[in-house]
C-alpha cells in the first residue's frame, strides 16, 4: 500500500500540467463569466444596488472567510468596471463577520435583511451558521446563497435559500470510488466531529459511500469542535491497521489531526471532506499532508479549465498576489450569479431577483458551466484531488495515466 501511494505521488508530480492560457490585461474589458447575451443591459436599476455577505472573517474559520471576501470584492469591481448592471448603477456589498459563531451569524443576517434592506445575501461561511441564520432571510423573502455550505439539507430551508457550493453528497461518493480504484482500499478508520452540521453530514455521506464501495469500516471515533488533542482516538484507529483514515473536520481540527496522525507514525493515506480543502491546511501541515485526498468543486490545476476560470485566476492573482482556492472560486461565482439575477430581473425587488436567480442555467463560470437544480442546489462537476508537493492536484490526471 505504501509503495503504491509513493508511486502515485511521483506520477502526479510528473503529470500535473502547468497552468496556461492566461489572458493579457488589455483583453479583460468584458469578464468571461456569466451569460451576457441572455439578458439585455438593465435600464431600471437604482444608482446603488446593495447586497450583503456574511463570512467568517476572524477566528479559525477565517481561513475560508478571508478569501471569500476578497473574491466577492473582485467580482464587484469587475461588475462595476464592465457596466454589467447598466450605466450609472454601482454594485456594493456590505460585509459582516460571523466568526464561525451561530449567534453572530443570526445578528449579521438580521442587520442586513431587516435593518439595511439588502437585495440578497451571500454566506454564511459555515453550514452550522446557515442553519441558524438563513431562516431569517427566508421569513423576509430575501435570497440567501451559500457559497461554502456543504451539509445536507441547506436548501430545504426554503424557496429563497440557494447555494452554489456542491454538497458533500455531490462530491464524496466520487472521491471514495476514485480513491478505491487507485489505492485498492479494503478497510478504513473513520474520524469525525459529532457536534457540527457539516462534519456530521460529511460523516453520513462518507459512511454511505464506503458501504456502496464495499469498503469495511474497522472503527469510528469522534471529536468536538475546538478539541486540540486527537491522540487517543487516532491511536485507536491506527492500531486497527486501516488502509486509509477517512476524516470529516473543519480546517483547525483537520490540521491537527493530520499532524498528530503522522507523529504517531501513521504514513498511509488520509481522505478528507470539504473542510480540508484549503491551502491553509497544507501550509500548516507541510510534508505531513502529502498524499491527502480531498474532493472539491474547483482546482487551480484543472487541466481543462473554463475560460472564465483562467481569467478569474489571472485577475485574483493580480489583485491579491496569491492564488485563489475553491472557496474563492465559489464566492466569486456567487457574487456574479447574484449580479446576473439583478441584471435579468432589471429590478431590485427581492421576489423578482429570486425568480431570476432560480432561472439561471448554463452560466459560464470558473466552476464550470453552472446551473441550479430544482432544489436551488449547484449543478456542475466535482473534482477529486490529491496533495502533491504541497498543493492540491487533480486525481483524474493520475488515474488517466495509470
Ligand atoms: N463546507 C463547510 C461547511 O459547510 C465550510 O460548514
Amino acid at each position: 500500500m505504501k509503495h503504491k501511494l509513493l508511486l502515485i505521488l511521483c506520477l502526479a508530480a510528473l503529470l500535473v500540467l502547468p497552468f496556461s492560457g492566461v489572458l493579457a490585461q488589455d483583453e479583460m474589458e468584458q469578464p468571461l463569466i456569466g451569460s451576457w447575451e441572455s439578458c439585455p443591459t438593465p435600464e431600471n436599476l437604482p444608482e446603488t444596488v446593495t447586497m450583503g455577505a456574511i463570512f467568517g472573517l476572524s477566528e479559525a474559520v477565517s481561513v475560508y472567510g478571508t478569501v471569500q471576501q476578497q473574491a466577492v470584492q473582485l467580482a464587484v469591481d469587475e461588475v462595476n468596471a464592465s457596466g454589467y448592471l447598466g450605466e450609472g448603477t454601482t454594485l456594493e456589498f456590505s460585509f459582516e463577520d460571523s466568526a464561525g459563531n451561530r449567534d453572530q451569524a443570526i445578528a449579521a443576517m438580521t442587520k442586513l435583511v431587516e435593518e439595511d434592506g439588502v437585495v440578497a445575501v451571500l454566506g454564511p461561511t459555515l453550514s452550522s451558521e446557515a442553519f441558524a441564520a438563513d431562516p431569517i432571510a427566508e421569513e423576509n423573502g430575501t435570497v440567501v446563497m451559500g457559497v461554502s455550505n456543504t451539509a445536507n439539507g441547506i436548501t430545504d430551508m426554503g424557496e429563497y435559500v440557494f447555494r452554489d457550493s456542491l454538497g458533500e453528497a455531490a462530491v464524496i461518493p466520487g472521491t471514495i470510488s476514485q480513491a478505491k480504484a487507485i489505492l485498492g482500499l479494503e478497510k478504513v478508520g473513520v474520524f469525525y466531529g459529532n457536534d457540527d452540521d457539516f462534519t456530521v453530514s460529511g460523516y453520513d455521506v462518507f459512511v454511505q459511500a464506503l458501504q456502496d464501495n464495499e469498503i469495511e469500516i474497522l472503527g469510528e471515533e469522534t471529536f468536538a469542535k475546538g478539541d486540540v488533542d486527537f491522540n487517543a482516538q487516532l491511536t485507536n484507529l491506527i492500531n486497527q491497521e486501516p488502509d486509509a483514515l477517512v476524516v470529516s473536520a473543519l480546517a483547525a481540527e483537520a490540521t491537527q489531526i493530520i499532524i498528530q496522525a503522522r507523529a504517531l507514525g501513521y504514513d498511509g493515506p488520509i481522505i478528507g471532506g470539504n473542510g480540508f480543502n484549503s491551502p491553509a491546511v497544507l501550509r500548516d501541515t507541510g510534508a505531513d499532508s502529502e498524499g491527502l485526498i480531498v474532493g472539491g468543486a474547483w482546482n487551480y490545476g484543472n487541466p481543462d479549465p473554463t475560460d472564465s476560470s483562467v481569467q478569474f485566476v489571472e485577475q485574483y492573482e493580480a489583485a491579491y498576489d496569491a492564488s485563489p482556492d475553491q472557496f474563492a472560486a465559489q464566492a466569486y461565482t456567487g457574487a456574479w450569479l447574484l449580479a446576473s439575477a439583478v441584471r435579468c430581473a432589471d429590478s431590485v425587488d427581492r421576489t423578482e431577483v429570486r425568480d431570476a436567480l432560480a432561472g439561471i442555467t448554463d452560466f459560464d463560470s470558473p466552476l464550470g458551466v453552472f446551473s441550479f437544480d430544482e432544489n436551488r442546489d449547484a449543478l456542475h462537476d466535482p473534482i477529486a484531488q490529491i496533495v502533491v508537493d504541497g498543493a492540491f492536484q487533480p486525481l483524474a490526471v493520475v488515474m488517466a495515466e495509470e
